[in-house]
C-alpha cells in the first residue's frame, strides 16, 4: 500500500498551477512540487509576476509557496521523490496523421508516462489530471507496468472541472470532485489516498468515486453538455434576429424552468477556450472509432453551430456597414475568450479579427489582460493591426466597435465620449450582449446586439 506525503504535479499550466496551489493551501501536511519543462513558466511561478492571470491566485500562491509548495524544472528528481504524481500536461487536438483535427494529441502525455516508468525507483500513484480520451488509463498502465523494476503503479483518473476566470473559487468550492480507479483492492486503496486529500476541504458527499472509464468519459461529456447549451441558445439567437423575438427573454423564460436551469444560456458570438472545441472533437473521434456515426454527428453539430455563430457575427458587420470594410478601422474590444482571464486560446476574437483583415479592414485590439497573447495569436496575420490598452484612445477614428469579451470594465466606459471620437455613422456590434443598448443608441451609435433587434439611425 502506498502512503502519500510528497505530491508532484507534471505541467505548471492553467490547471496544474492553480489546482496544486489550492491543494497545498488546504493540506499543509503534504508537500507539493510542480514541475514543467518550460523554464520561463517556472521562473514566473517563482516570481511576483505569475504566468497566468486568475482572480485570487496570487494570494493562494503567496501563502503556500516556500511553505509546502515549490515550482521547478527538475522533473526527474520530482518523480523520484513523490508517492503521488498528477499529470497535467497539455492534450491539444492532433494536427497531423490519423485523427488530425479531431483526436487528442497524446504525445506530451505519453512522453510523461514513459519518463515516469523510466526514472521511478519506488511504487507510485499516478493521477490523470489532464483531459484524456476514455480508456487512456489502460495505455498509461501498460506503459508504467512495462518497467522491469520491482515496483508498482496505480493509475487514477481525477479530471478537473475548474473554469478559467473562476478557477480559485471552483477549486475551493467545487460542485463535485470525481475520482476514478480500478475496482481492485490496490486500486481502491489508491483512490482512498486521493479522497483523503480532497476531504481536507471538500464535503464528503461531493467527492464522487467511480470506475476509471466513467471518470475519464465524464470529463469529456461535461464539457460537451456545457458547450451544447451555448450552441443551443446561439442557434435560437439567429432565429430571434429573424423573428423580432429577444434571446434574453427566451433565455429567462426557459432557464427559470428548474429542469433546464439558468446557467450557460447566455447567447454570445460563440464559445472559445482551450477545451470545449478540442474535447467535443475528441468525443466525436471516439464515437466514430467505436462505429457510432450518429453519436459522432450529433456532437459535431455543437461545433458546427459555434462556427456558424462566429461567421454570422462577421457577416452582420459587413452587411450593415454598407457591404464593405475595406479601409475602415475597427476596434476589437476584448480579445480573451472570456472575462477575467488573459487566455486567448480559441477565442472568437481570433476568428473575427482574421475575417476583418481579409476584408481589408484595419483593426485595433484592446483588452485589459490579453494584449500580449493577442500579439502571439495574430503574429502571422497580414494587414494593419494595432494594440492599445486604453479603450478611449483605441476607439479614436474607428468606424466600428466589435465587443468580443464581457469584461465588466467595458460596461462602465463613457460611450458618449467614445462616440464623439469615432467616424460617423458609428457602429457597435455587441458580441456579448453586456451593454445597455438603448442608452448607447441614444448616444448616436447604430447598435447590433446578438439575438435582439438592432437599434439603427
Ligand atoms: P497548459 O498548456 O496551460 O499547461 C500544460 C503544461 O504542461 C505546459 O506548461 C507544458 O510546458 C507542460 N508540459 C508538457 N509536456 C511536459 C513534460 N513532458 N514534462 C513537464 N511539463 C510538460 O494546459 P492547461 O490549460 O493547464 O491544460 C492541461 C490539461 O488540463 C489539458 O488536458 C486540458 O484539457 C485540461 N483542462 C484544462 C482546463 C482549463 O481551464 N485550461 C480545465 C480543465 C481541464
Ligand atoms: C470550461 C468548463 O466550464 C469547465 O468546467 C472545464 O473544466 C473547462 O472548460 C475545461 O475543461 O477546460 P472554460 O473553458 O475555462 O471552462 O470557461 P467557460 O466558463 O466554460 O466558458 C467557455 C466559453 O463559453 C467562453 O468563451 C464563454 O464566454 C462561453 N459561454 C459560456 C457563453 O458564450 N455563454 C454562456 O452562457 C457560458
Amino acid at each position: 500500500m502506498i502512503k502519500v506525503k510528497n505530491i508532484l504535479c507534471i505541467g505548471a499550466g492553467y490547471v496544474g498551477g492553480p489546482t496544486m496551489a489550492v491543494m497545498a493551501l488546504k493540506c499543509p501536511q503534504y508537500n507539493f512540487h510542480i514541475v514543467d519543462i518550460n523554464q520561463s513558466r517556472i521562473d514566473a511561478w517563482n516570481s511576483d509576476n505569475l504566468p497566468i492571470f486568475e482572480p485570487g491566485l496570487e494570494e493562494v500562491v503567496k501563502e503556500a509557496r516556500g511553505r509546502n509548495l515549490k515550482f521547478s524544472t527538475d522533473v526527474e528528481q520530482g518523480v523520484k521523490d513523490a508517492e503521488m504524481i498528477f499529470v497535467s500536461v497539455n492534450t491539444p487536438t492532433k494536427t497531423f496523421g490519423l485523427g488530425a483535427g479531431e483526436a487528442a494529441d497524446l504525445q506530451y502525455w505519453e512522453k510523461t508516462a514513459r519518463m515516469i516508468a523510466e526514472v521511478s525507483e519506488s511504487s507510485k500513484i499516478v493521477v490523470e489530471k489532464s483531459t484524456l480520451p476514455v480508456r487512456t488509463a489502460e495505455a498509461m498502465s501498460r506503459i508504467l507496468k512495462s518497467n522491469s523494476k520491482d515496483i508498482s503503479f496505480e493509475v487514477l483518473s481525477n479530471p478537473e472541472f475548474l473554469a478559467e476566470g473562476t478557477a480559485i473559487q471552483d477549486l475551493l468550492n467545487p460542485d463535485r470532485v470525481l475520482i476514478g480507479s480500478e475496482q481492485t483492492k490496490s486500486g481502491l486503496q489508491a483512490c482512498q489516498e486521493l479522497v483523503n486529500i480532497y476531504k481536507e476541504w471538500v464535503a464528503a458527499e461531493k467527492v464522487l468515486t467511480a470506475n476509471i472509464w466513467s471518470a475519464e468519459l465524464s470529463k469529456l461529456v461535461a464539457n460537451a453538455f456545457l458547450a451544447q447549451r451555448v450552441s443551443s441558445i446561439n442557434s435560437i439567437s439567429a432565429l430571434c434576429e429573424a423573428t423580432e423575438a429577444n434571446v434574453e427573454e427566451v433565455s429567462l423564460a426557459i432557464g427559470t424552468d428548474t429542469r433546464i436551469g439558468s446557467k450557460f444560456l447566455k447567447s454570445s458570438v460563440g464559445f472559445g477556450g482551450s477545451c470545449f472545441k478540442k474535447d467535443i472533437l475528441n468525443l466525436v473521434y471516439i464515437a466514430q472509432s467505436y462505429g457510432l456515426q450518429e453519436v459522432a454527428d450529433y456532437w459535431r453539430q455543437v461545433i458546427i453551430m459555434n462556427d456558424y455563430q462566429q461567421e454570422r457575427f462577421v457577416l452582420k458587420m459587413i452587411k450593415n456597414m454598407f457591404n464593405t470594410l475595406a479601409g475602415k478601422k475597427i476596434l476589437i474590444l476584448g480579445f480573451a475568450f472570456k472575462a477575467n482571464t488573459g487566455d486567448t486560446r480559441e477565442s472568437p476574437a481570433i476568428y473575427v479579427t482574421k475575417k476583418l483583415l481579409e476584408e481589408h479592414a484595419s483593426v485595433i485590439i484592446c483588452d485589459p489582460k490579453a494584449i500580449e497573447s493577442a500579439k502571439i495569436e495574430l503574429k502571422d496575420c497580414k494587414g494593419t493591426i494595432e494594440y492599445e490598452i486604453d479603450p478611449y484612445k483605441a476607439a479614436e477614428e474607428c468606424h466600428a466597435i466589435a465587443l468580443m469579451t464581457e469584461w465588466s470594465s467595458f460596461k462602465l466606459l463613457d460611450y458618449a465620449k467614445i462616440y464623439k471620437s469615432m467616424v460617423k455613422p458609428a457602429f457597435l456590434f455587441d458580441g456579448r450582449n453586456i451593454l445597455d443598448h438603448q442608452e448607447i443608441h441614444k448616444v448616436g451609435f447604430n447598435v447590433y446586439p446578438i439575438g435582439k433587434e438592432a437599434l439603427t439611425n
